[in-house]
């Protein structure tokens, strides 16, 4: 088993210190496992700039490796052949750090199970090309995955999207999450090794998510020492609300119904919502039907539009000729 612990905190503090514990717990279950760590502060992982390359070179018959050349292919390539993974970021400004997303934005577009499995399946009808049986089969394999959310706040509300937003890095590649840790606070814990149940408990993480890694998904129960949370498939507290008693989880993109019962909001997500979670197969297919289906609704408003629209174009490539004007 290939276990990976990712931290995007500084060399050696916070998040190196609770990631390299959960990897010490992984390595008292599994003596044999192969661990690496990587910190990736240092990394040059630029942002995604949009180019659709990936998905261009997808549809020819291609492999969807990302274009542009710096240290993400090496970070990708390492995810890509990991089975469990811990990844830690610390809060900056209420959510992890922003190379976290630059990672998530460039990997998940082109590891989404669904979006993967629609093109495989065109090349199998032969509407596509390409053989199907060549495409790099670590896209699609199964991984455990942990998050650890780290801040320096002693409010838990400066860390508030911390923890919702490391689920972004695993669900287009349907990852199985084991757990996920506020580690807020660090600002008066001052160094984990200061805190006995934090350290067992980044432990008991990395046991866990090497664990579930050999056991069959349904047998393996999410570990929730900070609480189950309210959406029953992220564990997260975040909820949409918009006036009426349907909330919505903005991590799973599912509906729930609220209930006032005393004191006490009760959040009920139907199995069928549960279902159709962002990180379900039936969710992501959701989502690139969805996207499947703009050629055929905008190429028509386009060509209808084509004079307008060339004129109004104009104004954007030409802004600084018609602002002075
Ligand atoms: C630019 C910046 C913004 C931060 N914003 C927050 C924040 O909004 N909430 C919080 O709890 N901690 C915040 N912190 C504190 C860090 O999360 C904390 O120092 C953490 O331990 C850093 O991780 P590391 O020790 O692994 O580098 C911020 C730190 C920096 C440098």
């Amino acid at each position: 088993m290939k276990i990976l612990g990712l931290s995007f905190g500084k060399k050696n503090a916070n998040c190196d210190i609770l990631t390299k514990e959960a990897l010490y717990g992984a390595r008292e279950a599994y003596p044999d496992a192969e661990i690496k760590f990587i910190n990736t502060q240092r990394l040059n992982i630029g942002r995604c700039i949009g180019c659709g390359a990936c998905s261009t070179a997808l549809e020819k018959g291609k492999d969807n490796n990302c274009i542009i050349k710096d240290d993400f292919q090496m970070l990708e390539n390492e995810v890509r052949a990991a089975d469990a993974i811990i990844v830690a970021a610390p809060v900056y400004v209420l959510q992890p750090v922003g190379q976290f997303k630059d990672f998530v934005d460039r990997f998940s577009c082109r590891h989404d199970v669904s979006a993967i499995n629609w093109v495989l399946d065109k090349r199998r009808s032969g509407e596509m090309p390409g053989n199907p049986d060549e495409f790099p089969q670590e896209r699609l394999k199964r991984r455990t995955v942990s998050y650890i959310s780290v801040g320096g706040a002693s409010t838990e509300n400066w860390t508030s999207m911390g923890t919702a937003s490391l689920h972004l890095f695993g669900f287009p590649a349907m990852m199985q999450v084991v757990a996920n840790y506020n580690a807020y606070s660090m600002g008066t814990v001052a160094n984990p090794y200061l805190d006995d149940e934090l350290i067992e408990r980044m432990h008991e993480i990395g046991k866990r998510t090497a664990a579930a890694f050999e056991m069959n998904s349904e047998d393996v129960e999410f570990y929730a020492p900070q609480g189950t949370g309210t959406c029953p498939v992220c564990h997260q507290n975040l909820l949409t609300v918009n006036g009426t008693t349907t909330v919505e989880c903005p991590i799973c993109g599912i509906e729930g119904k609220i209930a006032i019962n005393g004191d006490k909001l009760e959040v009920t997500f139907s199995e069928e919502q549960q279902a159709r979670a962002r990180g379900t197969f039936k969710g992501l297919r959701e989502h690139t039907t969805e996207i499947q289906g703009f050629g055929a609704i905008c190429a028509p408003k386009i060509m209808a539009n084509k004079e307008l629209l060339d004129e109004k174009m104009d104004r954007i490539k030409n802004f600084e000729k018609y602002i002075e004007a």
